[in-house]
This record gives structure tokens, C-alpha cells and sequence, in this order.
């Protein structure tokens, strides 16, 4: 007979209505690890297996040091009494959930505190900063976000946390401007790990124009403020250039992030992005060349300043020394091409744009004059043949 039974039988023999669970040591595991038991007194084997504590005995939680009575008061007895209550994670814990009941898990539920610890098997902080617990975690999240996806390729993918990025308990919406990953605040939110490219990236210019959209309330510039013909979707912070969820790897193959870093500097300087497909750097780009200058050789990534500013790349002081990293010999003439040359442009390139002209005035003259000088010499020369066919009948008639 196991003890189970002996526990039971003894409540039984006693006639009375309860046992105290002390009695068999106070040992919820005689029954709760008992499957066989505990399907004799449920209705269904589903039903039964929900009772089942599997973690009884077991060691490495963060609740190692809690017995099940901290948090199911009142179960000593059995047959359990009405009165008998679980603790809600929140009694204990108040802080995060206090902070979750500010976030978009809280609405509706949508994801409650065992939704995302379990609830016999929390793992501790220390765990989830372990790969292990990471992924279990990270596991956790994916089961209800199928979207967007986190793709192998991401450097991030397995090795970080989806919290290093999103709260993990105040967790709001990307668009929401308290987010960790809002523009607004990712030099923050990746700068924890990123610390160095977040360092020299705050003297940037798109960092500039990140604090000032995020200036105060009534003060920020709003995007459409921004010289750029047209505002950009969003702030430039880190995501604008790098993308978010499945960004590609900067080391390595760096061909796909060449590709897409172009593609997105493009997307919101549009007049310079075209410019720079029609020059050469940009066709030899395009046709598939590693070498070629992209708009990040001769910008930078993280120190992008105004070509007035005397720290920037392609500033006066600067330039020859930008173009001599790929062009050693290059003279300083060399450095009087321009990269973005824009003949429609009067303002940005008066030279460019009077030499268009004048060129083209020049090609158009030329063309005219030529043009009326063979139209004119056609019609001289087809009357010359009248006059002159006129003349031979003449002389043919007189003959015969
Ligand atoms: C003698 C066997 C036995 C012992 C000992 C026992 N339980 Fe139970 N427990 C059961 C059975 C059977 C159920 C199924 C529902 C019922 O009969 O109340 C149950 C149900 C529960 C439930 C679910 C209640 C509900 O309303 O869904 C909790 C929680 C629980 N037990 C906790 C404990 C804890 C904690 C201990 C130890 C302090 C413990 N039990 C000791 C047999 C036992
Ligand atoms: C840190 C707190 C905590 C500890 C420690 C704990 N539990 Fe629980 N337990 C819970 C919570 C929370 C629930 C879920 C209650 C719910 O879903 O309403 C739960 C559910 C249960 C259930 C019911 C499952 C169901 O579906 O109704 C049983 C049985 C149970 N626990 C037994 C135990 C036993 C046995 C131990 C000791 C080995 C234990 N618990 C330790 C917090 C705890
Ligand atoms: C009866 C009080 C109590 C209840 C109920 C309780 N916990 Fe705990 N929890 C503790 C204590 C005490 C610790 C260990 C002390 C510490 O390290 O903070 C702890 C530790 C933790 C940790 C690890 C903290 C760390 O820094 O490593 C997590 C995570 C956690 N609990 C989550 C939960 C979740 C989720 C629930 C609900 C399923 C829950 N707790 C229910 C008391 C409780
Ligand atoms: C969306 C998933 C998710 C939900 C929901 C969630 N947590 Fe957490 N929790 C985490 C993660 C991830 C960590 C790891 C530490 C971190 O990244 O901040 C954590 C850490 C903790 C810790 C230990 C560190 C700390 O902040 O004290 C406790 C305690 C905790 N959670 C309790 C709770 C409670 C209580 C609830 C419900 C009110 C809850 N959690 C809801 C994901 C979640
Ligand atoms: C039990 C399911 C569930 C789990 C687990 C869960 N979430 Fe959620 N989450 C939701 C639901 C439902 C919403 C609200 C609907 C929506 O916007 O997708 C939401 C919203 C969000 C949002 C805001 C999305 C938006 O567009 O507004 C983020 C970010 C998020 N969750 C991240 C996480 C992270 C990170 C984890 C893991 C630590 C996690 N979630 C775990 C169900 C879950
Ligand atoms: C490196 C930082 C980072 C990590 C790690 C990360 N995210 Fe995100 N996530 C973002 C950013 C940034 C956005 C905003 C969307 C955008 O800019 O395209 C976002 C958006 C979301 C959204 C909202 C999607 C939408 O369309 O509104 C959800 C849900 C989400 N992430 C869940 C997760 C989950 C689940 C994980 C882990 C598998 C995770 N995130 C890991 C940075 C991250
Ligand atoms: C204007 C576009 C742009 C912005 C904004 C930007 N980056 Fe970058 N980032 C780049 C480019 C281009 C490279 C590739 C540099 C190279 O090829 O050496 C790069 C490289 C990186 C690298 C890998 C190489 C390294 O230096 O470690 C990391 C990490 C990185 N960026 C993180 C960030 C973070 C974090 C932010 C925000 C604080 C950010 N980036 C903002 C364009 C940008
Ligand atoms: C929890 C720390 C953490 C956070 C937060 C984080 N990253 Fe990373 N990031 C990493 C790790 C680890 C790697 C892979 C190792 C490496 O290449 O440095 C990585 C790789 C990268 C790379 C590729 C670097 C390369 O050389 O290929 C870029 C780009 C990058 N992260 C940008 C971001 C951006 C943008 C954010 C914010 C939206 C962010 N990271 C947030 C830890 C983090
Ligand atoms: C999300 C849109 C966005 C992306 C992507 C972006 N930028 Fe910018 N960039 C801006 C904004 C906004 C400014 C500030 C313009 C202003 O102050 O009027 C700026 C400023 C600049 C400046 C300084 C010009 C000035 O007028 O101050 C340069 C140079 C520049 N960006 C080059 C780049 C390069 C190179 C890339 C890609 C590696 C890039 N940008 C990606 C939006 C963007
Ligand atoms: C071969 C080097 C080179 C490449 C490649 C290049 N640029 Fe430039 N860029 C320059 C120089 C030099 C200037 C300053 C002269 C000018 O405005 O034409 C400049 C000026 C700019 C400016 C104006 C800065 C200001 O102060 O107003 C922007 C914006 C810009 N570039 C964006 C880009 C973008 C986006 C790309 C890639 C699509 C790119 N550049 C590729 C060299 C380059
Ligand atoms: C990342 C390297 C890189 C940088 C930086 C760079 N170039 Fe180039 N450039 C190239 C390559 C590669 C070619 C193609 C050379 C070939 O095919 O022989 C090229 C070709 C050219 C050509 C046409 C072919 C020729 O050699 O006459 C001009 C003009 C030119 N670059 C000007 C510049 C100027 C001006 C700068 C600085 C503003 C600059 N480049 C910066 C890599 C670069």
C-alpha cells in the first residue's frame, strides 16, 4: 500500500472530514506527484495531468527557497477547503507588476505574468541572462508573435534577448515615443550593448536631428521641417539605416547590408541618392563591384556631418584625404569632382549647371547653324540639278 493510500485511508478511518497534509510531512508531492492518484479523483486524465506538479522535488527555480504552501495557503488539509487560496505573482512582486499594468500585455491580458515565467518552473534573472534561459524565453514570446520574425540571419537572432530591446514588462508599441525601440531612443536602447558606435554616433548629424524632433512637446522640429524635399517616416535614429527585426550582418558578406544601407540613405536623401546612381561609384556599385565608394566610404557611418562642418568627411579639409583612402596617387585637383553633380541644380552647383547650359546653348548653335547650312546647300543643289537637267534636254533635242 503506498503511502498515498495510507494518508487517505487514515482521513477515512479517523471519520473525519480533513487530514492535515503535516501528517504525511506536509507533503503535497504524495499526492500532487502522483498521476495515477490524482486521475482517480478527476474527471478526465487532462484534468488530472493539470494537477500534476512535475517541478515537486525539483531544484534550479527562483522560487528553490519557497515551499508550495508560500503560495497555496490553506492546502494543507485534504480534501482541500473552499477557503484555501492561491497567491497572485503581483503579491509578491508589486514592482513589475506594476510596471506591466502600464504596458500592451496588460490590455485585455493579452499576456499575463505565467505567460511568459511559467509558473512551477520560473527561471531566475540569472537563468534568462543565460543562453539557455534566453532562448526559453525568447521561445515564449514567439509562440505568440509569429510576426515579425526574427530570421537566422539577424546577428541578434538566439544570442539576445527580444527584452534587450522591447521592456519586458512595460512593453509598449514601437510607435509609442516611450519605447526603448522608438527612434527617439535607440542610441539608449542599443547603445547598452553598442556603446562605442552609440559614443561617436552622438555627435552625428542625424542624431542632432533626433534630439531636436524630440525636443519638448511644443518645441520639437517636426519631421517635415527637415531639408530634404520631402519628411522622412520617421526620425533618423540607429533602425533608419540598419532596419529592425532581420537587419542585415554589417561583418561578413557585407554586400547585403552595402545594398540596403545605400537603399535607405537614398529613400530619404532622394536628390543626393540619384545623383550617386548616375555617377560612376554608383553604376560600378550597381553593377556589382565591392569596391566602388558608397555613400558610407566617403560619409562615414556614425561621424555624417554638413559639408560645411569641418568635421565632416567630405568637408574642404577633409575630402582629398576621404577620396585618398581608395585613390592613393589622387592629386588635389582630383578632389574637384563632385560626387553629386546636379546640372538642374543652380543653387548647390552653378558651375555644373552654367556649363550645362552653355554646352548645351553651344550644342544647340552649333546644330542649327550646321543644320541650316545643309538644308539650305539641299536646296541649292537640287535647283543646280534643275537648272542643269533643264539645260542637257536642250542640248540633247539639238543633237537629234
Ligand atoms: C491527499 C492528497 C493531496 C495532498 C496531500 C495535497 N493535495 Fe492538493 N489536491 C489533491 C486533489 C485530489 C486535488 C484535485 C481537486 C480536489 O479534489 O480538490 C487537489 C487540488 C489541489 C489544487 C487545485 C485546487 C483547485 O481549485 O484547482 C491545489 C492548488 C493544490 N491541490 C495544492 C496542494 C498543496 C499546495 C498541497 C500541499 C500543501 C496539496 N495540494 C496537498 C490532493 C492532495
Ligand atoms: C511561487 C508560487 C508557487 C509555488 C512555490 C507553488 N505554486 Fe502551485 N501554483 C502557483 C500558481 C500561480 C498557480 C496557478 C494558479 C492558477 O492558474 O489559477 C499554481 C497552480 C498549482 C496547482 C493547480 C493547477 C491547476 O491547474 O489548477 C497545483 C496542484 C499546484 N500549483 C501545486 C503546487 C505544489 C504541489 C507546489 C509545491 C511543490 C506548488 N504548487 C508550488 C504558484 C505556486
Ligand atoms: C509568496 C510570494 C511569491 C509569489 C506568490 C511569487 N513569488 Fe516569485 N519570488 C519570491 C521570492 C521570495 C523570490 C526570491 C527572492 C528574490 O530573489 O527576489 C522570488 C523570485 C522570483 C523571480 C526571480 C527573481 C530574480 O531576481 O532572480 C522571478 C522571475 C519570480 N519570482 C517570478 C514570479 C512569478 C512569475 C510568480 C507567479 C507565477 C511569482 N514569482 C510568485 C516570492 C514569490
Ligand atoms: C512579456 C513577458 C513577461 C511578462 C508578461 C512578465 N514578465 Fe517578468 N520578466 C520577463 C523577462 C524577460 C524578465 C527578465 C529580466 C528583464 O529582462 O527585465 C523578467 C523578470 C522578472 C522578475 C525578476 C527581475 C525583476 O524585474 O524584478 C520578476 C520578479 C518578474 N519578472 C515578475 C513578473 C510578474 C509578477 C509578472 C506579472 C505581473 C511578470 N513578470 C510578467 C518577462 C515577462
Ligand atoms: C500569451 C501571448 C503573448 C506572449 C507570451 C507575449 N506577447 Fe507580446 N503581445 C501579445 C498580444 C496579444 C499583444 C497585443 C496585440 C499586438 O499588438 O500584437 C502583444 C503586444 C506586444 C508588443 C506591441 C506590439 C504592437 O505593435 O503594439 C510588443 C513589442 C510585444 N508584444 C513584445 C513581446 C515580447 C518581447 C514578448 C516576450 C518577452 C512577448 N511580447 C510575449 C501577446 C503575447
Ligand atoms: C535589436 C533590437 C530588437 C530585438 C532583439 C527584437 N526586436 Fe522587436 N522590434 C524592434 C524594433 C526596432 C521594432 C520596431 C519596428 C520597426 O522599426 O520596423 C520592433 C517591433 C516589434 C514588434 C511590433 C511589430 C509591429 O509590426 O508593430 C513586435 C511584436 C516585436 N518587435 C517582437 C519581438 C520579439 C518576439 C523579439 C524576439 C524574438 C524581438 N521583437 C526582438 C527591435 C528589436
Ligand atoms: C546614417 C546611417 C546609420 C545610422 C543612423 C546608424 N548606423 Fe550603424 N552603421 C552604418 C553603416 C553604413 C555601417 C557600416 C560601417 C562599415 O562598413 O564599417 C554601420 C555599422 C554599424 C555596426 C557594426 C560595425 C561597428 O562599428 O561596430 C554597429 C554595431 C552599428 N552600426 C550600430 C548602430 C547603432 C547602435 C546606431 C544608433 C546609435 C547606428 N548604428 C546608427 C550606418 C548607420
Ligand atoms: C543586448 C545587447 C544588444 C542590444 C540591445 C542590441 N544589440 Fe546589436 N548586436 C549585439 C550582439 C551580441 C551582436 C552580434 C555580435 C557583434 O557583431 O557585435 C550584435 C550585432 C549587431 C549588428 C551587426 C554588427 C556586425 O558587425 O555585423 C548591428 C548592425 C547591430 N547589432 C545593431 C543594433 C541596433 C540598431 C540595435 C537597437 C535597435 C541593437 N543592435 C541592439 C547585441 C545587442
Ligand atoms: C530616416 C531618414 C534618413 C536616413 C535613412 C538617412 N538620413 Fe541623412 N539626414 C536625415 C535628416 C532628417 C538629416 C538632417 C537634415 C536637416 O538638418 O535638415 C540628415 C542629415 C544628413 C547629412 C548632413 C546634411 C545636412 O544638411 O545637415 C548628410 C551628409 C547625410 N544626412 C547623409 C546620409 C547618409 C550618407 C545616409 C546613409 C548612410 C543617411 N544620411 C541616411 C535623414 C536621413
Ligand atoms: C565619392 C564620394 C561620395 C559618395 C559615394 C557619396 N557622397 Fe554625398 N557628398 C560627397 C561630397 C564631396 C559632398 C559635398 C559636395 C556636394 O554637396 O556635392 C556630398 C554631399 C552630400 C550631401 C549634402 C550635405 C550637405 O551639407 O548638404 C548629402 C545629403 C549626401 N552627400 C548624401 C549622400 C548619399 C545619400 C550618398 C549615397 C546614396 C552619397 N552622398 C554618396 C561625396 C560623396
Ligand atoms: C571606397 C573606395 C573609394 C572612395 C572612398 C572613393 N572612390 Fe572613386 N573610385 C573607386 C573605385 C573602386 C573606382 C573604379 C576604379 C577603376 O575601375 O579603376 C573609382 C572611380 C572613380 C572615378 C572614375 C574613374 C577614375 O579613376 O578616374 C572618379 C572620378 C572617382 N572615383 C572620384 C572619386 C572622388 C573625387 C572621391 C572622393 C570624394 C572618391 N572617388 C572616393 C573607389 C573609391
Amino acid at each position: 500500500m503506498r503511502i498515498v493510500d495510507v494518508v487517505v485511508c487514515m482521513a477515512g478511518l479517523a471519520g473525519a472530514a480533513s487530514v492535515d497534509a503535516q501528517q504525511a510531512g506536509g507533503r503535497c508531492d504524495l499526492c500532487h506527484a502522483e498521476l495515477e492518484f490524482l486521475r482517480q479523483h478527476t474527471e478526465t486524465l487532462e484534468e488530472a495531468s493539470a494537477l500534476l506538479v512535475p517541478s515537486v522535488g525539483q531544484r534550479g527555480t527562483a522560487h528553490d527557497e519557497r515551499g508550495c504552501a508560500d503560495c497555496h495557503s490553506g492546502y494543507r488539509r485534504y480534501p482541500h477547503p473552499g477557503t484555501a487560496a492561491t497567491a497572485s505573482c503581483a503579491e509578491c512582486h508589486p514592482d513589475p507588476a506594476t510596471e506591466w499594468s502600464g504596458g500592451v500585455h496588460a490590455v485585455d491580458a493579452a499576456a499575463e505574468c505565467a505567460s511568459c515565467h511559467g509558473v512551477h518552473d520560473v527561471a531566475s534573472s540569472a537563468g534568462l541572462g543565460e543562453t539557455p534561459g534566453l532562448r526559453e524565453m525568447n521561445g515564449a514570446c514567439v509562440s505568440c508573435h509569429f510576426e515579425p520574425r526574427m530570421p537566422a540571419s539577424d546577428p541578434h537572432a538566439d544570442s539576445v534577448a527580444c527584452t534587450a530591446c522591447h521592456e519586458a514588462h512595460g512593453t509598449r508599441s514601437p510607435g509609442d515615443p516611450e519605447a526603448g525601440v522608438h527612434p527617439l531612443n535607440q542610441h539608449a536602447t542599443c547603445g547598452t550593448c553598442h556603446d562605442q558606435v552609440a559614443a561617436e554616433w552622438e555627435r552625428d548629424a542625424h542624431r542632432e536631428a533626433v534630439n531636436e524632433t524630440s525636443g519638448p512637446p511644443d518645441g520639437g522640429t517636426s519631421l517635415d521641417e527637415f531639408d530634404l524635399g520631402h519628411p522622412p517616416a520617421a526620425p533618423p535614429g540607429c533602425t533608419a539605416c540598419h532596419g529592425a527585426h532581420g537587419m542585415p550582418a554589417v561583418s561578413g558578406d557585407g554586400a547585403v547590408f552595402g545594398r540596403s544601407v545605400v537603399a535607405a540613405c537614398s529613400g530619404c536623401h532622394e536628390e543626393y541618392g540619384e545623383s550617386f546612381a548616375d555617377s560612376y561609384h554608383g553604376q560600378a556599385s550597381t553593377l556589382g563591384s565591392g569596391r566602388a565608394a558608397t555613400c558610407q566610404a566617403c560619409h562615414t557611418a556614425h561621424s555624417i556631418h554638413a559639408t560645411e562642418d569641418p568635421r565632416s568627411s567630405v568637408s574642404e579639409e577633409n575630402l582629398l584625404k576621404t577620396c585618398r583612402a581608395c585613390h592613393p596617387g589622387a592629386a588635389v585637383n582630383f578632389a574637384g569632382f563632385q560626387p553629386h553633380a546636379d546640372h538642374a541644380d543652380r543653387e548647390r552647383y552653378p558651375h555644373v549647371y552654367w556649363s550645362y547650359r552653355f554646352m548645351t546653348a553651344l550644342l544647340v548653335g552649333v546644330f542649327t547653324v550646321f543644320g541650316l547650312h545643309t538644308a539650305l546647300w539641299l536646296f541649292r543643289v537640287t535647283l543646280d540639278g534643275v537648272r542643269l537637267m533643264r539645260a542637257g534636254t536642250g542640248t540633247r533635242e539639238d543633237r537629234s
